[in-house]
């Protein structure tokens, strides 16, 4: 049956509301700067700035609460100097304000912390304190914790926000500048998150994807040292600038847990482009592509182009007393190119997987490794921005 048009609208708007879908705005409009600012900006959204309603994130955060509706914030160029924490369950997108949408490179919002696990005097240490920013339902969530399988989340705890998106932000933590103790830019744990055109920066566990924590980033830049992407989670990064601004660990560190069963739990780097920071830095054959966190670890590596400054056996043992190979680390590549990647150096060292088209093939897609869409209290959520370009 053919509906009026009306119909058929007002049909969209109620289901929209229904299922707090992210609505349909013109995204580059919203970041143009504009004399009046929130000028094409969705209905829903809320702006931050230095001399704005709201003067950081947080505070525009915590006004909009744990409501059902979807919810955007506009943020001005500028330095904030705060830690970032969303709990609540509805869409949450952050943009910060550019006339590039399209290229991280040129981002001018900048959200800062410093801070490492082991600065604590008293009390916990978990990497959790430290992070720019955290998409979790509530702190239990967020913690690492130690151990073979990390902390345990509480039972029932509730996933925490179905569909969070970041465009045009700078996420930064520069308690030091260098390895220094886990000093996390990004946590997400029992959540789905997208990030698009998105900077994370520091040097050790730069980027955390906990428990359940399901994250997407899209032509972002990463920088870091140490074990900079690592977690139990599954993650997939493509069209990205991996900026190696140092070695140590493991580009990828995972753990495999048993809290991850619908989806495949790992680390995914697609076509992107993994080179040392700047010309200055000495790192040739120095960065492994990833150790194995805990022996379940999964970390695939496709179609990237490999800077000089990777190890030539590519992957590596955890440590010489701890290696952790075994049949279940699944330590791969699948057309990595470029001067890092030496294929004889591969095979003599024997840790990474250089995978067949069909070994490859039930980890291709972000549909394949991740439940989605996945399904929640807002219904079928399809949380994944599939055509980010704005
Ligand atoms: C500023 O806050 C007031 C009161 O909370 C609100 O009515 C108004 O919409 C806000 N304006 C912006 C630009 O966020
Ligand atoms: C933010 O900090 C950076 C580095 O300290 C500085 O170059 C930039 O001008 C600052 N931005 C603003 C808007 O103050
Ligand atoms: C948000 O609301 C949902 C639905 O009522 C609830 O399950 C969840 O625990 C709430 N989250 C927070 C952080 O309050
Ligand atoms: C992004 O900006 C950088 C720095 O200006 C420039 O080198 C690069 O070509 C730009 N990328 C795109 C895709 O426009
Ligand atoms: C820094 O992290 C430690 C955990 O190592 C925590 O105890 C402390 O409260 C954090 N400090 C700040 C200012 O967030
Ligand atoms: C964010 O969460 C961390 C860890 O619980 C906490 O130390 C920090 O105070 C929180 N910050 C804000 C602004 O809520
Ligand atoms: C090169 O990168 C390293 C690591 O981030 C940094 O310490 C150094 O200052 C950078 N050098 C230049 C010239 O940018
Ligand atoms: C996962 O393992 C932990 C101990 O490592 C256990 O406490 C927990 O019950 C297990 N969870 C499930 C769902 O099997
Ligand atoms: C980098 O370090 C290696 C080994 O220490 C040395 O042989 C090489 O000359 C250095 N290259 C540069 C450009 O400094
Ligand atoms: C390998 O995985 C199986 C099931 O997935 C598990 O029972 C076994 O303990 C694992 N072995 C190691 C060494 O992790
Ligand atoms: C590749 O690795 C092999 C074995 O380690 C080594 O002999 C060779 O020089 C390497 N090739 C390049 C281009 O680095
Ligand atoms: C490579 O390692 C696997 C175990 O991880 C072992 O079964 C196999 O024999 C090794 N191959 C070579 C050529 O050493």
């Amino acid at each position: 049956m053919a509906l009026p048009q009306r119909a058929r609208a007002s049909l969209l708007a109620f289901l929209l509301l229904c299922t707090g879908s992210v609505s349909a705005y013109n995204r580059a409009a919203c970041q143009a700067p504009t004399r009046n600012p929130l000028e094409g900006c969705a209905k829903n959204t809320l702006l931050v700035g230095p001399n704005a309603n709201f003067t950081s994130v947080q505070e525009a955060v915590l006004s909009i609460g744990n409501t059902t509706t979807a919810w955007t914030i506009l943020i001005l160029p500028g330095n904030y100097t705060e830690q970032v924490n969303v709990t609540r369950q509805a869409p949450l997108t952050l943009l910060g304000q550019t006339s590039h949408p399209n290229n991280a490179s040129k981002n001018i919002v900048n959200i800062i912390w410093h801070n490492a696990t082991g600065t604590a005097t008293t009390g916990t240490y978990d990497n959790a304190y430290t992070s720019t920013l955290t998409i979790a339902p509530d702190f239990n969530a967020s913690t690492t914790g130690s151990g073979t399988d990390g902390n345990p989340v509480p039972a029932g705890t509730p996933f925490g926000n179905e569909n969070f998106r970041t465009y045009n932000l700078n996420f930064i933590n520069d308690y030091l500048p260098y390895s220094a103790g886990p000093s996390l830019a990004l946590s997400v744990s029992y959540a789905n998150a997208g990030f698009y055109y998105t900077q994370f920066l520091s040097y050790q566990d730069t980027v955390y994807v906990g428990k359940l924590g399901n994250a997407f980033m899209y032509d972002c830049i990463i920088g870091g040292q140490t074990d900079f992407f690592y977690g139990f989670g599954t993650l997939w990064v493509t069209d990205s600038n991996i900026k190696l601004r140092g070695c140590g660990g493991g580009i990828t560190a995972w753990k495999g847990s048993n809290t991850t069963f619908a989806n495949k739990y790992g680390v995914y780097i697609h076509d992107s482009y993994i080179a040392k920071a700047n010309s200055t830095l000495n790192i040739t054959g120095e960065c492994a592509l990833g150790r194995p966190w805990n022996s379940q670890m999964r970390s695939i590596f496709s179609n990237n182009y490999l800077d000089d400054s990777i190890e030539p056996s590519g992957f590596i043992e955890w440590s010489a007393t701890t290696p952790r190979i075994t049949f279940n680390t699944t330590m791969a590549e699948y057309n990595d190119y470029g001067p890092g990647f030496n294929l004889t150096a591969r095979l003599a060292a024997n840790i990474t997987i250089e995978m067949t088209a069909q070994e490859y093939a039930p980890y291709s897609t972000p549909a394949k490794v991740f439940q989605y869409p996945f399904s929640g209290a807002f219904g079928n959520v399809a949380w994944i921005d599939e055509h980010p370009h704005g």
